[in-house]
């Protein structure tokens, strides 16, 4: 059985929490900026594909080489066995990343690196003019940084934050797998009441869902790796069947809340899509009116931020509603994410810690208030 070597990657920031969802999968780890690299066959390739949460890809580390110059580069590229990973009608686009080394301009790196597949697949082939790339997707990558080159193989091709079950709406959901990389920040585990009253499209009480019923977040949805002729193709199928044998019942209440019921709408159509519909008690309600029966959980929500001055001023009013209604609550550990560096002023509260975000390119803060539990 041939051991790769893989690495998962991911939002910056978030290195610890797949670092931690690998070794709880079995993995031994280590982690780069961006990066966490482990080891693996086949079979892990499609069981991280399906069970990683909180990842963006798990790629294969196909060969790794100082690179100052394009000589080294086209070199080393072409001196690696293609027609062994690429069948000739293989679709093969190339993505170039540089940062911090001589060679840095990213179109050239990549046209290069290009270049040399094409010419190693037309010699082992023996083939003349163009390669027909009419046959399956092998998305490919090279990351130079400090000089040292990376080439890879994505096995997962539509990131992993596409989980399937979303449906179009046209407002601003947070990314499915970085929804589930906030809930692994609060101690939530299955066992205790999660509630988000301002959920959109619910898409953290749908990952907490998922979360508390086990199941598999990759479940719905087809890879790259399902395009690889060399790859085993029984294990995709077997590995969901595995999956979704170990769905398990929702143990724990999950309540979301939003002010727009048309908004409600698209979250319990995106519940439904997701296999939790009937695990999440949906309603409509204002924050201002917000109650709970609830005791010893943890509230995760995402409030707006207000881009605009206008909006900024509505925001605040939130927050501070937000602050007479929610804060009382404390056996609840409560998680706001917000862009508003003035949020806990508005909240009433200062927070028991705050953790610097990226959402997409928007700079944002985790801000987490620590429960006094009631047994
Ligand atoms: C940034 S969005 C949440 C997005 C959500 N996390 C998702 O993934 O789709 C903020 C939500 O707060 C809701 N909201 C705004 N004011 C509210 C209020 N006073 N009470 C309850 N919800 C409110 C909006 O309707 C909107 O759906």
């Amino acid at each position: 059985m041939e051991e790769y070597t893989l690495y998962a990657t991911m939002g910056a920031g978030f290195e610890s929490v797949v670092a931690k969802e690998l070794q709880s999968l079995g993995y031994e780890t280590r982690s780069e900026n961006g990066r966490v690299f482990f080891k693996g066959s086949q079979a892990d390739i499609v069981r991280c594909n399906l069970w990683l949460r909180t990842a963006d890809r798990v790629k294969i580390l196909l060969k790794e080489f100082p690179a100052k110059d394009f000589e080294t580069l086209y070199n080393e590229t072409y001196a690696f066995d293609w027609a062994q990973l690429l069948p000739v009608d293989a679709e093969f686009p190339v993505k170039g990343r540089a940062v911090r080394s001589k060679l840095h301009s990213e179109p050239d790196v990549q046209a290069i690196v290009k270049k040399a597949i094409v010419d190693k697949m037309s010699a082992q082939y023996r083939r003349r003019g163009m390669l027909p790339e009419n046959g399956s997707r092998f998305p490919l990558d090279i990351h130079i940084y400090k000089d040292v080159a990376r080439l890879s193989l994505d096995t997962t091709g539509e990131s992993l934050f596409k989980r399937g079950y979303r449906i179009e709406h046209g407002g601003a959901p947070l990314k499915e797998n970085f929804a589930a990389s906030l809930i692994k920040l609060t101690p939530f585990n299955g066992t205790h009441p999660f509630i988000d009253p301002m959920c959109g499209s619910g898409t953290l009480p749908i990952e907490a869902a998922m979360i508390a019923k086990n199941i598999a977040p990759g479940t719905l949805r087809q890879f790259a790796f399902d395009g690889f002729d060399w790859f085993d193709q029984k294990l995709h199928p077997e590995m969901v069947e595995e999956a979704k044998s170990l769905v398990k019942p929702c143990e724990t209440a999950i309540q979301a809340s939003d002010i727009d019921q048309s908004i409600l709408e698209v979250a319990k159509l995106n519940a439904h899509n997701a296999g939790v519909l009937q695990d999440i008690r949906f309603k409509q309600v204002a924050v201002k009116d917000f109650t709970t029966e609830l005791e010893n959980g943890v509230i995760v929500s995402n409030p707006p931020y207000g881009k605009r001055l206008k909006d900024k001023e509505g925001a605040e009013k939130l927050y501070a509603q937000m602050g007479e209604v929610l804060r009382p609550l404390d056996s609840f550990s409560q998680y706001y994410l917000t862009a508003d560096p003035d949020f806990e002023k508005f909240f009433g509260k200062k927070a028991t810690k705050k953790r610097k975000l990226y959402n997409g390119n928007l700079r944002v803060d985790f801000y987490q208030f620590w429960a006094n539990r009631k047994h």
